[in-house]
């Protein structure tokens, strides 16, 4: 028990007041949510203790489990002009740790949000990670005696658990679309926490030169890609971006918060103008805005992409930040959902596996013949030496051995590498066959697919009349906030 513990309770029996502790189990996650799920109550019934930083010194903030802070309320009720988390740091000198703070014990003004006196009983920290304290509010009031306020709002039950994510058709997927992406998308999908959008990004596909004839076949290809590696209509929702105008639309309301500098720095900018010199358009600046819209558009918290995206993620969160405290709206902060897989190496040893680069890539479509060759052509050493190779082709071949076989195959051919050395035939060989055996049900049901033009039909019109339910909501709130509603319901 830590000492913070001890003094919170020792506070709670001076005061008289009714409390229980109850131990959590020692393996128990820090989320809010399961804690709720270990005690069977809604997540209404928690209340967090949040430590903040503003330019006059540190505050904690006391709100329902189930309501998000709306920055603009809580710097008025405060009268700063910022706001931030406090850091580890800056928590331990005042004997908190972040995620545990009790809600007294300590000598820190706090502010209280009104929300939590609708309740008769809350579970809050000790100041312990295994023990949670259940007490009434009113209690803890008279003891404390906070400053009320009114500075949340209900979190959208909705859209808190919305995931989404997307991929241009720029050709066909590849094995570091399918890993980086598709799999968290698979997994995703299958926990039923989450609500989930998928979509081709045939706006951001014509940022750079495209060949319009062919575009309306790539778009398709890639949902069919989508069904036949298990995305499911009954539990996503899959469509096609431009099908929903409200990104757009979204995307030009954002433009107005986001620097020309901003745009011009990120390396992924830097990247396109390299490749296409004689196309830097418009388009390609406001890439990382629609992704933005992409994502907030569903108010998505989850965005299933390779680590290359995090720049884009960074964007949005900047983005959502801005907007909140503009407009008092309620953006989450995206985080990125990472899969193993969020970096696949190219084949030639240098650089990610990229549609770009020839000789770098394996298709879904690839049949175990060409996944051979392929893997043939990238480079290796005698396969033997003192130390197992960090970057290069022989790395690389590695990384997907751990990818598609296991890590214990990884480790086994390490110590071969050390020892009596690696036969890169066998082994190519092993690593080509266990490519295909994940990659051949995609391709069996592909054909199945292929055959079903009206299935396939279906599945994008009403993706695209689902999607933009969700999206416009979005929509008219944002419009709402900047004043640009002129009759009740626009
Ligand atoms: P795109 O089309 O370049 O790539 C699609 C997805 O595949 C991942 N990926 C990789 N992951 C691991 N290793 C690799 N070698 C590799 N190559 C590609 C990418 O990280 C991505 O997840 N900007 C996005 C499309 C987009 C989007 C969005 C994504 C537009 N709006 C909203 C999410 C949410 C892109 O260019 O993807």
């Amino acid at each position: 028990m830590s000492d913070l513990m001890d003094k919170v309770k020792n506070i709670l029996d001076e005061a008289g007041v009714k409390y229980e502790f109850t131990k959590l189990p020692d393996d128990i996650t820090m989320e809010i949510d399961v804690h709720m799920k270990f005690h069977g109550k809604d997540i209404k019934f928690a209340m967090a203790n949040i430590v903040l930083k503003t330019e006059k010194g540190l505050v904690v903030v006391q709100k329902r489990g189930d309501s998000q802070i709306d920055n603009k309320k809580l710097k008025k009720l405060l009268g700063v002009q910022r706001l931030s988390l406090a850091n580890r740091e800056e928590m331990e000198k005042h004997g908190l740790t972040p995620g545990i703070v009790p809600p007294v014990g300590y000598d820190l003004p706090i502010y209280m949000d009104k929300k939590v006196l609708e309740m008769d009983e809350i579970y809050t920290g000790t100041g312990d990670r295994l023990y949670t304290v259940k007490l009434n509010p009113h209690d803890l009031v008279k003891i404390t005696n906070p400053n009320l306020g009114d500075f949340t709002n209900l979190s959208d039950k909705q859209s808190s658990g919305r995931v989404l994510s997307g991929i241009r058709a720029t050709g066909r997927l590849h094995l570091g679309n399918y890993l980086g992406a598709v799999k968290g998308f698979l997994e995703l999908q299958d926990n039923s926490d989450y609500q989930t959008f998928y979509m081709v990004v045939d706006l951001h596909t014509i940022t750079t030169p495209y060949d319009e004839k062919v575009l309306k076949e790539s778009v398709r290809n890639i949902i069919i890609d989508y069904l036949a590696c298990g995305l499911d209509p009954k539990k996503s929702t899959l469509f096609v971006q431009s099908m929903v105008p409200e990104h757009i639309e979204l995307a030009y309301l954002f433009s107005t918060v986001v620097s020309i500098a901003r745009m011009q720095h990120l390396p992924t900018f830097k990247e396109k103008i390299k490749m296409h010199p004689g196309d830097v358009t418009m388009a390609l600046l406001n890439y990382p805005v629609l992704m933005a819209a992409d994502i907030l558009v569903y108010k998505a918290g989850l965005v299933p992409v390779g680590v290359d995206q995090e720049p884009h993620l960074e964007v949005t969160r900047e983005i959502a930040r801005k907007m909140n405290d503009k407009y008092g709206l309620n953006f989450p902060e995206t985080e990125r959902f990472a899969m193993p897989g969020e970096y696949v190496p190219s084949l030639l040893g240098e650089g990610k596996m990229s549609k770009s680069v020839e000789g770098s890539y394996i298709n879904l479509t690839d049949d175990l013949e060409t996944i051979k060759a392929k893997l043939a052509k990238a480079p290796t050493d005698s396969g033997k030496g003192g130390s197992v190779p960090e970057k290069g082709g022989v790395a690389v071949i590695l990384k997907f051995v751990e990818l598609f076989q296991s890590k214990e195959k990884r480790a086994e051919y390490e110590k071969n590498y050390v020892g009596e050395g690696i036969r890169y035939g066998q082994l190519k060989e092993e690593l080509a066959q266990a490519i295909f055996n994940e990659l051949k049900p995609i391709q069996e049901k592909r054909k199945e697919l292929e055959q079903n033009k009206e299935y396939v039909d279906q599945v994008i019109k009403e993706g695209a009349e689902k999607a933009r339910k969700a999206a416009s909501e979005t929509l008219n709130e944002v419009k709402k906030a900047m004043g640009l509603n002129y009759f009740e319901n626009n």
